[in-house]
């Protein structure tokens, strides 16, 4: 059916979100709820099947996170996967004896149970793989050499463990995921852009009947994909707001309008706030008084034009499912009803709705970029000199990176304008200028990133073009940092 769904119950870290991306992937609609949520909820809301995963530690740990036990006799399948197979074979009567391996790769070898169709015999990693004594009615499933047992499982009661996760680039992990969903569960595979859309659309028309709604975009890829959507749903009957803060790159306000007016013949609301923001970004040099400065006025500008607009039926946010599980939504005040029809989508799967849509790429695959904007790209105080500096120095090292051909490979690059001030030459006149930094990093998700190896010729070349033609700035800097002392933006 195209409701089907597979639960995953989340122990803490990344992983949940990792099996999350990796079963959309396979087309398997899935949700991450907290490992603690009640059977009751769990089996109120008749998931196809449950996975656990995530988790670090032991079960039997003080202060350990449970999942309720009541969950192993639903009646519903159980891949449980790292401390979740702890998880499991403590709940059930099972015992933990020692860690067998940890941080190694070995031979599996799998016995004839459908998690496991399709794979052959193989070398895994496995960062830790525990002897224990298996609950009742449970026998091993895979094998590794000097007796480890890598899975386990009741075949009758369809609940089963891995001692292992599905790694990047890995096959086997993806078909074991596969298996689960369509093989044991029964799941259909439907989950797409498209059949999203379809369901987006029927349940934004529902929640807003006849009625008018509001959406302020920022520029950044979510709230203009929502947008987008909303759009198609209720046409004209919403009111598209776009806040200029003054404080984004070079070509960026153009884009956005032109994609909004011209490729999706949308109508859009400019707000010019850029005097007004600069005005009291004034005197204000910490970054994070930065962020609260743009915030609060950005917020202002939004209920000031929201006023001006008369009534509307409710309010759209673009948030997006890393926000809902970070718990980092935060919701325009006035309003009886606020709709956020991209609350399940991963990023990945925002980009790929855009394009759906019809979106320029330019605009969906767009680099992470700051809400305050420039304003924490510039160290110290923000001024309007500055910020021209900064765009045309920005706009050159982008153009140079994509002119190398190296805009898809490189995930995030920009430049910052240091408060580092030297004498130099300009036009023969001495004179003190500004020094630029250049950042660029490789990365997948910004939790952990690398300096770019830049080739020296494309370095050198941006350097000379900053130089020459941006007045104001006499030198330029690359940044070689990594994760372990700081961050990707200059903050
Ligand atoms: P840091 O500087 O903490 O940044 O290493 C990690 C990633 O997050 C991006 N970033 C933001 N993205 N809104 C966003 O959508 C923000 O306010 C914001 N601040 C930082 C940053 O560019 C990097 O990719």
């Amino acid at each position: 059916m195209d409701s089907d769904c597979i639960l995953i119950l989340d122990f803490g870290g990344q992983q949940a979100q990792m099996m999350a991306r990796k079963l959309r992937g396979e087309r398997f609609f899935c949700e991450i709820l907290p490992c603690e949520t009640a059977a009751e909820d769990i089996a109120g809301r008749a998931p196809r099947g449950l996975l656990l995963a995530g988790g670090a530690g032991d079960p039997d740990d003080a202060g350990a996170r449970h999942a309720d036990a009541e969950i192993f006799a639903l009646g519903i399948p159980v891949l449980a996967m790292g401390y979740g197979a702890r998880e499991m074979a403590l709940a059930l009567g099972g015992q933990l004896l020692d860690t067998q391996i940890s941080g190694r790769s070995a031979q599996i070898s799998f016995s004839a149970s459908p998690l496991f169709e399709g794979l052959g015999e193989s070398e895994r990693f496995f960062s830790r793989v525990d002897s224990m004594e298996l609950p009742e009615g449970f026998c091993a499933i895979a094998y590794a050499g000097g007796g480890l047992v890598p899975a386990f499982a009741c075949e009758e009661k369809r609940l089963y463990a891995l001692q292992f996760y599905a790694e990047n680039n890995d096959p086997d992990g993806l078909q074991i995921l596969a298996n689960f969903a369509g093989g044991i569960c029964g799941c259909e595979a439907w989950w797409s852009m498209e059949a999203f859309v379809e369901r987006a659309e029927a349940n934004i028309r529902a929640e807003v009947g006849e009625g008018s709604a509001l959406i302020a975009i920022s520029g950044g890829v979510d709230s203009a994909v929502c947008a987008a959507l909303l759009y198609r749903a209720i046409g004209d009957r919403l009111k598209c707001l776009y806040i200029n803060t003054g404080l984004m790159r070079k070509g960026e306000t153009a884009l956005v309008t032109s994609t909004f007016r011209d490729a999706l013949n949308m109508e859009l609301i400019c707000v010019d706030a850029g005097e007004r923001i600069l005005k009291r970004l004034e005197g204000v040099a910490d970054p994070s008084a930065k962020r609260e400065v743009v915030e609060q006025e950005v917020m202002r500008v939004f209920e000031d034009e929201a006023r001006a607009l008369g009534h509307v039926d409710c309010l759209c946010q673009g948030t997006i499912y890393p926000d809902v599980l970070s718990g980092a939504t935060r919701r325009a005040p006035g309003f009886d009803k606020c709709i956020e029809p991209l609350r399940l989508l991963f990023k990945d799967e925002v980009r790929q709705l855009g394009e759906v849509l019809g979106m320029p790429k330019e605009l969906t695959q767009r680099q992470p970029f700051p809400e305050p904007g420039l304003a924490v790209r510039i160290v110290g105080e923000v001024t309007r000199e500055k910020l021209d500096m900064l765009r045309e120095a920005d706009a050159i090292f982008r153009e140079e990176v994509a002119e190398a051909g190296l805009d898809r490979r490189v995930w995030q690059y920009f430049a910052v304008l240091t408060n580092i001030r030297t004498l130099g030459q300009r036009d023969g006149v001495v004179c003190q200028e500004y020094a630029v930094a250049l950042r660029a990093v490789s990365s997948q998700d910004a939790l952990s990133f690398n300096a770019y190896r830049m080739p020296y010729d494309l370095l050198e070349r941006v350097t000379q073009r900053i130089t020459r033609e941006v007045v104001g700035v006499n030198r330029v800097l690359y940044d070689v940092t990594g994760r372990a002392t700081s961050s990707i933006e200059w903050e």
